[in-house]
């Protein structure tokens, strides 16, 4: 079995986050979102994964991964010149796959549970595919599987008048039989190259597509708003968390923090006087919280960020950022290198009266108020 990531892409969605880098690289609980799919990869015994890059980011997506060794696999790195469509990303991967059944995850999307029963069941079957299902509020953004008596009748991609509210999730089971259907496909209303329609295309020639539910966690990470919401439910969920409440690295004495909730803190922290922290939170290594400063929930801070803030919750920080700000910040993400220095509401004289606000940052942006 090989296994396939996609990290191409132009991520327009997500500017300015985007310019500097590509969406999978952007972190979730501090980590890469893309290195969450290739663990669940990895974890389903899968050895052997070509990475398609393609644009700007594509340096940066070599540098972390390297030859994979660091993560236990192999890694094949795959070009594709433009984003043509996941089919098309896909078709470029013949000669990695050869003759095995092989896994393709969508580098942007984000499950907790794991998928080895899945891909077990997979490949003890006869069947050309299976996909997994995750039923969404917003059908009209996804593939959706029109099902019936367990069985799926067509797959559409993101219809105007949804059939059903399954989403087809980026998360797929295939064997070669796919490449020369994506061979006969024609350019969706996108230009692109759909996965759905070679899936749909597959389904009528010989009517042999399973499919799975996922009925817990499942993101497509799609807008700022997804990975905020990803990163509330990564860091909520943390492994680490089923050990003890604080993951005090550094064992360092905490009695002088108003801890609330499960905190994660890195190595080497320097946290001031009268500091608040409501979990859950997690705050990578190197990092100075000074005094006064509230935290939580639902907040990850990179490594080496210095922070200075009346509140910030629901948000994500990046590596080397520093913010000094007499202000509540929240719902906002916030890239590396990026400096906030905001305190124009200083004479304020209550801070429970401080109003909210949210910041989009790409990478190395200098706010000055
Ligand atoms: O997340 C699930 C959805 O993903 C499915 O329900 C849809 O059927 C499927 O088409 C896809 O929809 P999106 O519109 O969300 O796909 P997006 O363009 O965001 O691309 C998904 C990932 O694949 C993303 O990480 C970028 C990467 N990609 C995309 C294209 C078009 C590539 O690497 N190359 C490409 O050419």
């Amino acid at each position: 079995m090989k296994g396939i990531i996609l990290h191409g892409g132009h991520g327009t969605r997500l500017r300015p986050l985007t310019h500097t880098g590509p969406k999978q690289l952007l972190p979730i609980a501090n980590k890469p979102m893309s290195q969450f799919c290739l663990e669940t990869i990895v974890e389903a015994g899968v050895t052997d994964v070509a990475i398609i890059i393609g644009g700007i980011g594509s340096k940066k997506v070599q540098e972390y991964y390297q030859d994979g060794k660091k993560f236990g696999v192999n890694i094949t790195y795959i070009n594709q010149e433009e984003p043509r469509g996941i089919a098309h990303a896909i078709r470029l991967c013949k000669e990695f796959v050869n003759e095995e059944k092989f896994l393709v995850f969508l580098g942007d999307n984000i499950i907790q549970k794991s998928i080895i029963d899945f891909v077990e069941k997979f490949k003890n079957s006869d069947y050309d595919a299976t996909v997994l299902l995750c039923e969404v509020d917003n059908p009209s953004r996804f593939g959706i599987a029109d099902v019936k008596d367990g069985k799926i009748l067509k797959i559409t991609e993101k219809p105007k008048n949804p059939i059903s509210n399954l989403a087809v999730t980026g998360i797929y089971l295939l064997t070669p039989k796919i490449f020369e259907i994506i061979d006969n496909l024609k350019p969706s209303w996108r230009n692109e190259l759909e996965i759905t329609d070679a899936l749909d295309n597959l389904l009528k020639q010989n009517n042999n597509i399973s499919f799975e539910k996922i009925t817990d966690y499942w993101k497509d990470t799609g807008t700022p708003d997804d990975i905020l919401h990803a990163n509330a439910e990564i860091i909520k969920k943390h492994p680490d968390f089923s050990k003890q409440h604080v993951v005090n690295s550094t064992g360092m004495n905490l009695d002088h923090i108003h801890i609330s909730g499960k905190i994660i803190l890195g190595e080497n922290y320097d946290i001031g006087k009268n500091v608040s922290i409501n979990g859950p939170v997690i705050i990578g290594n190197n990092c100075k919280i000074l005094e006064n400063t509230v935290i939580g929930p639902n907040v990850s801070i990179g490594d080496n960020s210095i922070i200075s803030v009346t509140g910030i919750e629901n948000s994500i920080i990046m590596q080397n950022c520093k913010i000094d700000a007499f202000a509540k910040i929240k719902d906002s993400i916030i890239a590396n290198n990026s400096e906030i220095k905001d305190n124009s509401l200083e004479n304020l004289v209550d801070s429970r009266h401080v109003p909210y606000k949210i910041y989009l940052l790409g990478e190395g942006s200098k706010i000055s108020v």
